[in-house]
Formats: C-alpha cells, structure tokens, sequence
C-alpha cells in the first residue's frame, strides 16, 4: 500500500468541500497503519475526517507538534471517537501560552497554548508519551525532540509568550518538533509551525538520519511573520537542499506561500484541506 498523506485541517479549504480554521492536522495511511499528527483546533478535524472519508476511530497514534491550541485542540474529538490512543508530545505541550498584540498603545493578551488539562485528556483515553530527543517511534518513522537553533537568520516569534508561574515571558518552544517518515523516495517531513526554524529543523533531521534526500516537506513554517531576511536565506538553503515536492501552509502565511510557488514551481503545491501526497 502506498503512504498516503492527507491535510485534515487547515487555514483554507481547497477544492474538496470542508470546513478551514486557523491550525494543522495530517492523516496518514501507511502499509502498517494510520496515524494522526495535530488535530487542528477543533472545530473542523470530524466534519473533515468524514468528508474525506478518513476513519479518526483508526488512528494508532497521535503526535502534537507543540503546544498551540490549533494543533491540540481537537485532541478531546479525535478521543472521543478513537478511545485509548498513545499521544506523543514533549512534555513543555502543557505549558500555558499567550500572544501578545501591541496596536495604537494597546496591549492585547491571548490564551494560545493547549485548551485541555492532561487529566481531562487522560480520562478520554490519551496516553501520553513523552519524549525530549530524536526518537524512533517505529520502524522508519522518527520525532525531532528539541531542535537545536543553530541558524543566524532564524528568530522566535516577538508576539508568542509562554506563562511560568503567571509571569510572561518570551515563547522558546522546546516542545516544537516535526514528523519524518522514511520513504523509498526520500524522507518526508511534517512541519507542526517549525518555530524553531525550518531551517534548523531540516539540518537536525539531516545531522540525525544521515540522510540528505527529501522527497516532501509539509505543515506549518511561520516564514511570514517574522523577518524578510528569515524568507530570503530560508529560500536560499532550500535551494541547495535535494526536496522532490514542497506542500507547506498554515503559518507559512499567504505571501511566504506565493513567494514559495513562484520559487520552486511544480515543485510546491499549497496543502489546504483535501491536499494529499501520495508515496
Ligand atoms: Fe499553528
Ligand atoms: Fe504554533
């Protein structure tokens, strides 16, 4: 059986029917499996995972990028339907985070981390597993665990705040971290929102896999709502990297994505809900 990849939730609905929300989830049907990484925000994941036929009640495991309520907050959904489930995290996915707007001398706070409490989640069936490191889960099928940041042009975002004992402070998201899937075509890639930098993520994959070939990256990049220069210089390592297909949204942001399309052309295509790649 071919890997089957599709995009679940997402900002935009493409030319499937659906429903967007802001926030990411990826089906993914193996020869061994089906699996679920994020699960969106909640409003979309079941009236898209019936839409597109994708049975939640299958998923073996679910893995969180991080601890964003649009990647977790349809956790409570999907356990629902599925019951007992491991959900691979790192253990920061529980901390409480804000984003932070400044407008016209305005300070606005919002709650953006993860919307239930371990224990609630617990009693729907989640086990959670924890883990910091590169990690195999299963054969051929790998997290990043904390991403060293290693690049110059690669910077947190200034709006995102994580809440230790009710004191804000900036985000450094030690719980970001990505999906690799071996594939006979290269390795593929899922991207959560790559806040610690595409970029350091794709060489912590290299440096821990030792492999170069890339057949997909896909998920979230956050390349547009930092610096121009981040956009740039991320575009100019992609360009020296061996990448087959390119299916990035979500975080990436509309402008990042054109930028992306006219960059690597049938190379890139936009991973809305309904999008799959197949292996
Ligand atoms: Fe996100
Ligand atoms: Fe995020």
């Amino acid at each position: 059986m071919k890997t089957r990849i599709t995009i679940l939730c997402e900002n935009l609905v493409g030319k499937r029917v659906g429903l967007g929300e802001h926030g990411f989830s990826a089906f993914i049907e193996t020869g061994r499996g089906n699996y679920l990484f994020d699960t969106g925000g909640g409003r979309s994941i079941v009236a898209n995972s019936l839409t597109l036929d994708k049975d939640l009640r299958t998923v073996r495991k679910i893995f969180l990028s991080h601890g964003h309520y649009d990647h977790t907050g349809g956790l409570p959904e999907v356990l629902n339907l599925k019951g007992n489930t491991d959900v691979y995290a790192h253990p920061h996915v529980f901390v409480d985070r804000m984003a932070i707007h400044k407008e016209n001398g305005t300070e606005t706070k919002r709650f953006v981390g993860i919307p239930n409490k371990k224990g609630y989640l617990e009693s729907l069936g989640a086990n959670f597993v924890f883990n910091t490191d590169f990690t195999e889960v299963e054969k051929g099928l790998f997290l990043t665990g904390e991403v060293p940041r290693k690049t110059h042009f690669e910077k947190p975002d200034p709006k995102l705040y994580r809440e230790i004992s009710g004191k804000p402070e900036p985000d450094v998201f030690l719980d970001d971290q990505s999906l690799i899937m071996e594939s006979e075509k290269g390795l593929i890639l899922i991207l959560g929102c790559a806040h610690s930098g595409m970029i350091n993520i794709i060489h912590h994959v290299i440096n821990q896999t030792r492999k170069q070939k890339f057949y997909a990256i896909l998920g979230g990049t956050h390349l547009d709502f930092l610096t121009p220069e981040q956009l740039e210089e991320s575009i100019n390592v992609l360009n020296q990297l061996e990448i087959e297909r390119i299916c990035v949204s979500h975080c990436t942001g509309l402008r990042a994505a054109c930028r992306l399309h006219l960059e690597f052309g049938d190379r890139y295509f936009y991973g809305y809900v309904g999008s799959v790649l197949e292996v």
